[in-house]
């Protein structure tokens, strides 16, 4: 059988070589993360010589556009989101090999139209049978595009079709494992890629380098010398025009059970055996089947959510959540949560892991700290009166780095110590460490390599962790009761005490 890989120089995340042409088909192109990111993601790759020049989009939506609209309307979408990017003779060619084929999701006919063109394009631009198909649509089809696509013949071979999920990979654990039953009724498990963008991060991706490539922090790495984790992905913008799609998800289902949980995993797990995708997944599915909410039955000591009202960002006005386009303005759903993890594992019983994350706080700031435990014994006075612990702090957006807090002498007669940072910013390597993270990720899919991708059951166990918040949650209640947080500022203050319970404080950003 002929794999995707010309040339299969790679191992976990190393990307070596170039793949194979394919066809790279975008169910939902018409929304606005096809022009937003994948296909500037796309042609960023083209550009640097990342993929062969063969590589064909298709996208396929409602909207009755021909392949000549589709083109226009990328390059227009080019110019909005990424002006900086010189579009010139290489856009003409690459734009060349978009199509567009008009298709409702659960219309049998619109597969056979679809498969048509397929096989028309794999003469036409020598791509060979290989296929991703890509589901940028709203969750409630995704089942009905994997059935379809499945009956039409469509996933038939593991090694030339792929099939690429956007996340939320279900609502609650019953849905993710009913998603999960279809997927593999059509699928094996190895031409799955269910997509979480932040594991497409750079600095989510060094977080493996840092741990298992360096040996002065792993021997610290646990509840001998550890006291506690926090980790926060804190948003500036509120829910800007995705009410109709946040409406149903809210901050628990569309960051925590995804994106902070895999910063979480990458935290929390062992050492893997191997740097290669199933090794790595393995280790992040042990931490998970070790974790549970700290208090399930006093739920509010171990998970908190919370709804932002109106107020000032950088000196403007902001309406509160209630107001915002599409929102109902009796809206129980959460922008804001907190939860606190407790690991049932050798390495980490004992030690809480608090995650956060909201829309509308102070600042955009993504960041894990490990909050080391005091010294045994005080024996000099701190200049600011406060208990200085040693803080490891791994940003994770923006200003990319480490910093690590230690206490000095302060200079002086006296003993006095004060807290200072030694620090690393990726912007020393005098490269932007972060990007989208699609162009990355659309390239370990095209090569093969699933290592940035969740698998089945580690998206069924990160639901399983969040399960006790979500039942009760989601049971219907009076939204007055959401603890409310005035845009720009932190966390509501049910969230403090959740930290202060504890003897605690978040960390302020
Ligand atoms: C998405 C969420 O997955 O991640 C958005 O749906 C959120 O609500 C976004 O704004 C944050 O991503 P990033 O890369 O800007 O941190």
């Amino acid at each position: 059988m002929v794999s995707l890989l010309e040339n299969p120089l790679r191992v976990g995340l190393q990307q070596q070589g170039m793949p194979e042409p394919q066809i790279i088909v975008i169910f939902g192109a018409s929304g606005d993360l096809t022009w937003r990111k994948l296909v500037p993601a796309l042609y960023k790759l083209r550009r640097e010589g990342r993929i062969p020049a063969e590589t064909t989009i298709v996208g396929v939506a409602r909207r009755e556009w021909s392949h000549d609209y589709f083109r226009e309307q990328m390059e227009k979408g080019m110019k909005e989101a990424h002006a900086s990017v010189p579009l010139g003779e290489l856009w003409q060619d690459f734009s060349q090999g978009l199509f567009y084929c008009p298709g409702d999701i659960d219309n049998p006919e619109s597969y056979q139209k679809l498969k048509t063109l397929l096989s028309e394009l794999d003469e036409k631009r020598n791509t060979r049978g290989n296929r991703m198909f890509y589901l940028s649509v709203a969750p409630n089809f995704f089942p009905e595009a994997i059935k379809q696509l499945g009956g039409g013949g469509m996933l038939d071979d593991p090694d030339k079709h792929r099939l690429v999920i956007e996340k939320p990979f279900g609502r609650d654990l019953a849905s993710a494992q009913s998603l999960n039953k279809v997927v593999q009724k059509y699928c094996q498990e190895n031409q799955v890629y269910r997509i979480d963008h932040y594991l497409g991060k750079e600095t989510v991706q060094n977080l493996l380098v840092f741990r298992f490539a360096n040996a002065i922090f792993e021997p610290l790495w646990n509840r001998q010398f550890v006291d506690h984790v926090q980790i926060t992905v804190a948003e500036t913008v509120g829910v800007e025009d995705r009410a109709g799609y946040y409406e149903k998800a809210g901050a628990l289902r569309d960051m925590l059970q995804n994106h902070l949980m895999q910063l979480y995993c990458l935290t929390a797990m062992e050492a893997p055996n191997s740097m290669d995708a199933d090794s790595i997944r393995t280790e992040k599915v042990k931490v998970l089947q070790a974790t549970r909410l700290a208090d399930v039955p006093n739920l509010s000591r171990s998970a908190v959510r919370g709804q932002y009202s109106g107020g000032w960002m950088k000196g403007k006005q902001v309406p509160g959540y209630h107001d915002e386009p599409g929102v109902d303005p009796n809206s129980g759903t959460p922008t804001y949560v907190a939860m606190k993890f407790m690991v049932d594992n050798w390495r980490w019983q004992g030690v809480p892991f608090y995650l956060r994350t909201g829309k509308r706080m102070p600042k955009k700031v993504s960041e894990i700290s490990i909050h080391f435990r005091d010294v045994p014994s005080r024996m000099f006075q701190s200049a600011s009166q406060q208990r200085n612990a040693n803080i490891l702090a791994m940003r994770i957006q923006p200003n990319e780095g480490i910093s690590l807090r230690f206490d000095v002498k302060m200079p002086g007669a006296e003993f006095r110590t004060r807290s200072v940072d030694m620090d690393f910013s990726y912007g020393s390597f005098g490269i932007q460490a972060t990007s989208d993270a699609y162009d990355r990720l659309f390239l370990d899919c095209m090569m093969g390599d699933q290592t940035l991708f969740t698998r089945a059951d580690e998206v069924e166990a990160a639901w399983q962790v969040v399960t006790p918040a979500l039942s009760v949650w989601d049971a219907p209640s009076d939204p007055a009761t959401i603890p409310r947080y005035e845009a720009g500022t932190w966390e509501p203050a049910e969230a403090e005490l959740l930290m202060n319970q504890d003897g605690r404080n978040w960390r302020r950003l």
